[in-house]
């Protein structure tokens, strides 16, 4: 009786067994072996092309203009030099230079903002980017004649000639040395205010003042920075 009781058993774990292969071998034959599976090849993007000798040159005039230090190291910071040289590098740029008085003019809010990671990555960048307006490498003659260009990052730059033949960038900076660097493909004034657009704005009262976003914005006056 123990004996075939223990038969029994051995009979029923086989069987248990034997079903198991089984389904295991309809669930293997809906999932088939990964036999012909090719794994996706990632192909990285292409390097950018080397900087031109060109675009090497006028970076090394940018900063071999002493009045142009501080516009030279937000380039670097930002990172936004490699975006100036790849557009040198495909077709022109001008250039508008904040020399060091309109840094030092920065909130000291602002001059922290800017000066920690997270500034770099979203205020800086987009402030350094509203500098350089693509489309030309346009002297202070040709600018007298246009009334709007278009920044790196896509938003409007406004221009206007004063009576006396000044130019205004953005109504609050003014060309104070004209035509400063020209070279292949570039041209660079130096202006005597930073100027930064108005899409940034609230980014910048919650990332540099701490203005919560659901706080009303003031509009920003002449010299805001
Ligand atoms: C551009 O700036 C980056 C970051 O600061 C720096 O590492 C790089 O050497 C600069 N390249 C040129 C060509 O100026
Ligand atoms: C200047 O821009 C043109 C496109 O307008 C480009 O073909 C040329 O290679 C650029 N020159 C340099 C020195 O990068
Ligand atoms: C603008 O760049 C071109 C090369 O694309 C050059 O021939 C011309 O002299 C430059 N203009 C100025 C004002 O430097």
């Amino acid at each position: 009786m123990a004996q075939s009781r223990v038969v029994r058993s051995v009979l029923l774990t086989m069987a248990a067994a034997a079903v198991f292969i089984a389904l295991a071998g309809i669930v293997g034959a809906q999932t088939p072996a990964p036999a012909s599976y090719v794994p996706p090849v990632y192909t990285p993007p292409p390097p950018p092309p080397p900087p031109s000798p060109a675009a090497l040159a006028l970076l090394a005039r940018i900063q071999g203009l002493g009045d142009l230090s501080m516009f030279s190291n937000a380039l670097m910071a930002s990172r936004i030099n490699l975006t100036l040289i790849g557009i040198i590098g495909g077709g022109k740029v001008t250039v508008f230079a904040p020399n060091n008085g309109a840094f030092a003019m920065l909130s000291p809010e602002l001059k922290q903002c800017l000066d920690t990671q997270s500034g770099k990555i979203d205020v800086l960048t987009q402030i350094m980017l509203f500098h350089l307006a693509v489309g030309g490498n346009y002297t202070v003659a040709e600018l007298k004649t246009i009334s709007r260009l278009t920044a790196a990052s896509g938003m409007p730059i406004d221009l206007m000639t004063l009576g006396d033949g000044t130019i205004m960038v953005e109504g609050t900076a003014r060309v104070v040395v004209p035509d400063a660097i020209t070279g292949v493909n570039a041209t660079v004034h130096i202006i005597n205010d930073i100027i930064f657009p108005e899409s940034i704005l609230s980014t910048v009262m919650i990332q540099c003042y701490n203005v919560p976003p659901s706080a009303s914005l003031p509009v920003p006056s002449a010299g805001f920075f």
